[in-house]
């Protein structure tokens, strides 16, 4: 059974060229790339993807962040494709994934745990409100969005 989850290369992933490359690595690992887009965020839409993190220390330094350049969007399917796709990603802070998952995507091009290139849905229902928050017709109408 293939399941869908969101990718989104971050904006110093988008701006240190990372790409291409992230975009190989993606297909290497047998995921098919079915929606992608170039979006700039502002401060309204960080916000609301991230609102469960609103009251972590770390919320306002993400918010700008995320806001600082264009991100580039991705649905990506294959089989576990959630669980994959993190495991691809490797941890969130960069500065361990570069010890403990040195060939994993935030070893590459990440720089610790605010600023780590890449993101990917945590689960199934996480996904399931991520993909149409960037690409609408993705509803899965289960009125959760
Ligand atoms: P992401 O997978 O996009 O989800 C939440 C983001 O918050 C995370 O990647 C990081 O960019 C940022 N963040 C910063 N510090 C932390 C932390 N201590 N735990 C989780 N996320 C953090």
């Amino acid at each position: 059974e293939k399941e869908k989850t969101l990718a989104m290369i971050k904006p110093d992933g988008v701006s240190g060229n990372y790409t291409d490359g992230i975009k190989m690595a993606i297909l290497e690992s047998g995921f098919s790339i079915l929606r992608e887009s170039i979006v700039q965020l502002d401060e309204d839409k960080a916000v609301t993807f991230y609102a469960e993190h609103s009251s972590r220390t770390f919320f306002t330094s993400l918010i700008k962040y995320m806001t600082s350049g264009p991100v580039l969007v991705m649905v990506l399917e294959k089989e576990n494709a959630v669980a994959d796709w993190r495991a691809l990603i490797g941890p969130t802070d960069a500065r361990k994934a570069k010890i403990t998952h040195p060939h994993s995507i935030r070893a590459m091009c990440g720089m610790d745990s605010d600023r780590n290139c890449v993101h990917g849905s945590d689960s199934a229902q996480s996904a399931q409100r991520e993909m149409p928050f960037f690409f609408k017709e993705m509803s899965s109408g289960t009125g959760i969005v």
